[in-house]
């Protein structure tokens, strides 16, 4: 038997592996609120500008709710025969409401319908996603604050750089998190315009109103070319690409997690919660959650580069090809959601621990820019000379493993003898860290002031 819905022009049923390669059931049934959702709205405008009788737009209307009532109650008996979740629903719709059933589908194509359904759900999903940020963002910003005078070596190259604070390294991650964010809003924008209308490929001569359907279905108006409303996935495209971004940002503070949990670094211990153990080594403590946070960005960017390359060599409009958007795109959100939430719960379980990473921030010479800095604002030197001057002060400490603001008076003197006892006020790493209160600095005081800033716009949302 042909197909129920094209099969007008067939004598020969499908074979099964073309059955096999073309349905996309198993996937797209997740956006089948968004497809009633859609042909509702698509027959109160048919029904409105007399295309269709008020009664057959009223069954219909019925009918879907019917529909989405038996797949929410597990009651639908989804078919690969049909391929997609639109002549799913379409299909079980003429059971239930006859042949009015099928004037639901005048003036519109699946291809115009997968584009609005698929734009439909992935609104709701940068949404979703939105909020799970910004809920990962204040459990950085409530550990910021705590840590706003911690101090721990900041690195260049991973060699200790220059003290910084922890609480201002993790502010960091909020201001990256905050771009992903503002990624999300931008896109959102971009993608809030309705393709419903535009048929196949080339509009319709029934006479629609595409701005009502797009207002119906919360668009800010309708696209405005019928070949590009059904050709364009430049919103998947998009929110893959903040979506590989963020995974990204993501993998470097999992990265981060997994060093500074190391024995050797010791600056956190992850809790219980959210460490594993070894079924052979007893004293482990494996940071599993923070190393598939990292691990999983690689999927994620994945489903990026994989959507790029359906995408680049389509013709104008609509080509088959385009059906593979989804489980990417489901995939990838699935996975950085997973994502967000696990850094989230790794943050606020988290023990710090102070002693260490003041440790390790005075070592390495942390401070030699203090020193080199000191030399150019009481001595005059320029700044050049005083790195050379402050380079032969570290290999002369390095010589014997001493610590610049260990290493005696003379010494230094006997390098620039110009240098005064004043100067062990900058070599300490807190007072290091007290000075850098540049705007945007590792300074205390500036980490305070911007995880307050932080503060008062997560809680203004
Ligand atoms: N399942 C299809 C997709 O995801 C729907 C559009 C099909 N259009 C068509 N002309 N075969 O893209």
């Amino acid at each position: 038997m042909s197909n129920s819905m094209w099969g007008g022009r067939f004598a020969d049923a499908p074979d099964a592996v073309l059955e096999a390669i073309n349905a996309s059931i198993d996937f797209d049934r997740r956006f089948y609120a968004q497809d009633i959702r859609a042909s509702k709205v698509h027959v109160a405008m048919l029904a409105a500008t007399g295309i269709v009788a008020r009664e057959d737009a009223a069954a219909i209307f019925k009918g879907l709710t019917e529909v989405q009532a038996e797949i929410e109650a597990g009651n639908f008996t989804f078919s690969r025969a049909l391929e997609d979740i639109h002549m799913n629903i379409e299909s079980r719709l003429a059971e239930i409401v006859g042949p009015a059933a099928g004037r639901l589908h005048t003036a519109r194509s699946r291809n115009d319908q997968v584009a609005t359904d698929f734009r439909l759900f992935v609104r709701d999903a940068l949404d979703a996603l939105d909020l799970s940020l910004a809920q990962l963002q204040t459990a950085l910003v409530d550990k910021a604050i705590e840590h706003s005078a911690t101090v721990m070596p900041g690195f260049t190259h991973l060699q200790s750089a220059q003290p910084v604070t922890f609480g201002h390294h993790l502010l960091a991650y909020v201001e990256m998190i905050g771009r992903d964010r503002s990624r999300v809003t931008d896109a959102r924008k971009r993608m809030n315009e309705c393709p419903l209308g535009a048929a196949a490929l080339a509009g319709t001569s029934f006479p629609i109103d595409r701005t009502m359907t797009a207002r119906g279905l919360g668009f800010d108006r309708p696209t405005a070319n019928s070949i590009d409303s059904v050709s364009d996935r430049d919103f998947v495209l998009e929110t893959l690409s903040i979506a590989a971004i963020c995974a990204g940002h993501l993998s470097r503070f999992a990265e981060e997690l997994v060093l500074w949990s190391t024995p050797q670094f010791g600056f956190i211990k992850l809790s219980d919660r959210f460490s594993t153990g070894s079924s052979i080594m007893p004293q482990k403590r494996n940071p599993d959650a923070a190393e598939l946070v990292r691990g999983k960005s690689g999927r994620v960017t994945g489903a990026l580069v994989a959507m790029l390359t359906v995408m680049k060599g389509l013709p104008l409009a609509y080509s088959k090809d385009m059906q593979e958007d989804k489980e990417g795109l489901f995939d990838a959100l699935d996975t950085l959601d997973l994502c967000v939430a696990a850094t989230a719960g790794m943050v606020a379980d988290m023990t710090p621990d102070p002693a260490a990473m003041r440790r390790a921030a005075g070592s390495g010479y942390s401070t030699a820019t203090d020193l080199a800095d000191w030399l150019v604002r009481v001595v005059g030197m320029p700044f050049r000379e005083a790195h050379h001057v402050t380079g032969r002060i570290v290999a002369k400490a390095s010589e014997t493993d001493t610590p610049l603001e260990k290493l005696p008076i003379e010494e230094m003197q006997a390098v620039e003898p110009r240098i005064t006892e004043e100067v062990f006020e900058v070599l300490g790493v807190r007072n290091s860290v007290k000075s850098r209160t540049s705007y945007g600095g590792a300074a205390p005081d500036n980490v305070r002031e911007q995880a307050g800033r932080w503060r008062r716009i997560l809680r203004k949302e």
